[in-house]
């Protein structure tokens, strides 16, 4: 046994179980989740698509990667019109494949800046989804604006409209970017990595009437593993598929396939509309308490699992929050706000509740943490005792974890 390794394991554990996580593109996976990654499927090497590979023993990995298609597109109520990859190894990864299956290096690009909310790889000068395209981003003053984009759609004409979010708080009018899109001859590409839990559970319209192509990451409100989608109408099979495989991968891992496979069973049971739920209870609950505190939000709020406090107020930097955060076992990220000049200090903290939902935390315990930021960010205080008294409360599943690998190693 690597005492030395499992020793750092156990303390992260640890951390994760002392935490109180408002980071909100991470989640809690369940304990089947975590042994079915960690199976021996792991192994496998299966380049191609299923009953198509170029490697032998892949009977059973053929069932498991269909049944991952099969219940990714019945979690959305896709018909035969669309078809789907399950083969990313992430959403960066995903979000690439597409623009490269749809675009020659050098197209042009449209997605939404990264102060306004939106993700690198929507085409970010630092992203290669900025250096291989000619990418034109547009961003964000109070709310998304419809007309801007359209204006700046039909200056650019843009191979791909690029829409969907990183830490954008409001609904997204899938329709409108369809219509952009439509106007200007661009496909329209939806990325729904954030909200993808939400749009099953119908608590955030669904983008699938009004896109060509949606992506999606595995684990944030999904609360699968680590991995991604790719949803594609079935015109553009050839172009997506064949981008990931062999354009950007090789062998698909197979255990985040049958990970992936798990979250879409798990969205059929009841609990899954009920947790979503409670995340945007939790969202509405935390926004609106901290707002009693005077803390401001960018766009004023939020409608979804997430919400951007605008630090510029108080006089202090996200960085500077972030870190007085942490010191009290409280993590929020750091982020750029639309007029923000230094992204190392941005005004902006993101925080957001899938985690914390996951750990059973409803609407009452939503006033305990908004009162700790309150305390750590205006009082200057240091909460982390209350912190740990508070969250030994919610326990993750764990120890059982740890037990059971203590016993086999
Ligand atoms: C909207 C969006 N797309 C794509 C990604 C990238 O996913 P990954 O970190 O798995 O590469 C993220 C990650 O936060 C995201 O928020």
């Amino acid at each position: 046994m690597d005492k030395f390794l499992w020793k750092i394991i156990e303390k992260e554990i640890k951390r994760q179980e002392e935490t109180i996580d408002l980071i909100p593109s991470e989640n809690f996976v369940d304990l089947e989740t975590l042994f079915i990654v960690g199976s021996p499927l792991m192994i496998k090497y299966a380049e191609g698509f299923v009953g198509k590979r170029y490697y032998p023993g892949n009977r059973f990995v053929d069932k498991i990667e269909n049944l991952a298609i099969k219940r990714a597109l019945k979690a959305f109520k896709l018909g035969p019109e669309w078809g789907c990859n399950v083969q990313s190894y992430s959403g960066s990864p995903a979000n690439l494949a597409v623009l490269l299956g749809l675009a020659e290096p050098g197209s042009k690009i449209m997605g939404l800046s990264l102060s306004s909310g939106g993700h690198l790889t929507h085409g970010h000068q630092v992203s290669y989804t900025g250096k291989l395209f000619k990418s034109f981003q547009y961003s964000v003053k109070d709310q998304l604006n419809y007309d801007e984009i359209l204006k700046l759609a039909k200056k650019v004409k843009p191979k791909i409209i690029i829409s969907g979010t990183t830490s954008y708080p409001r609904k997204i009018d899938f329709k409108k970017f369809f219509e952009i899109a439509k106007e200007v001859g661009a496909y329209h590409l939806a990325d729904i990595s954030h909200i993808a839990g939400l749009v099953i559970a119908n608590l955030h319209p669904s983008p699938f009437k009004w896109a060509d192509v949606v992506t999606t990451t595995t684990h944030k409100t999904l609360r699968g593993p680590r991995g991604a989608v790719i949803f594609y109408r079935k015109e553009l099979e050839e172009k997506i598929q064949k981008s990931v495989f062999p354009g950007l991968q090789g062998g698909p891992h197979v255990h985040t396939i049958a990970g992936i496979a798990y979250a879409f069973w798990r969205v059929s049971k009841k609990d899954f509309k009920n947790y979503q739920k409670n995340v945007l209870k939790n969202s509405l609950s935390l926004c609106n308490f901290l707002k009693s505190f005077g803390f401001e939000f960018f766009t004023g709020g939020t409608d979804n699992h997430l919400m951007v406090i605008d630090l510029k107020n108080l006089g202090i930097d996200g960085k500077y929050a972030e870190r007085l955060l942490e010191k009290s076992d409280i993590l929020a990220n750091r982020n750029v706000l639309p007029e923000d000049k230094k992204p190392f200090t941005p005004s902006g903290l993101r925080l957001g509740t899938p985690a914390i939902t996951s750990r059973g935390l409803k609407e009452k315990e939503m006033r305990i943490i908004a009162e700790f930021i309150k305390e750590v960010i205006l009082e200057r205080k240091n909460v982390k005792e209350k912190v740990r008294d508070f969250i030994k409360n919610f326990p993750l599943p764990y120890k059982d974890w740890l037990k059971k690998i203590r016993s086999l190693i």
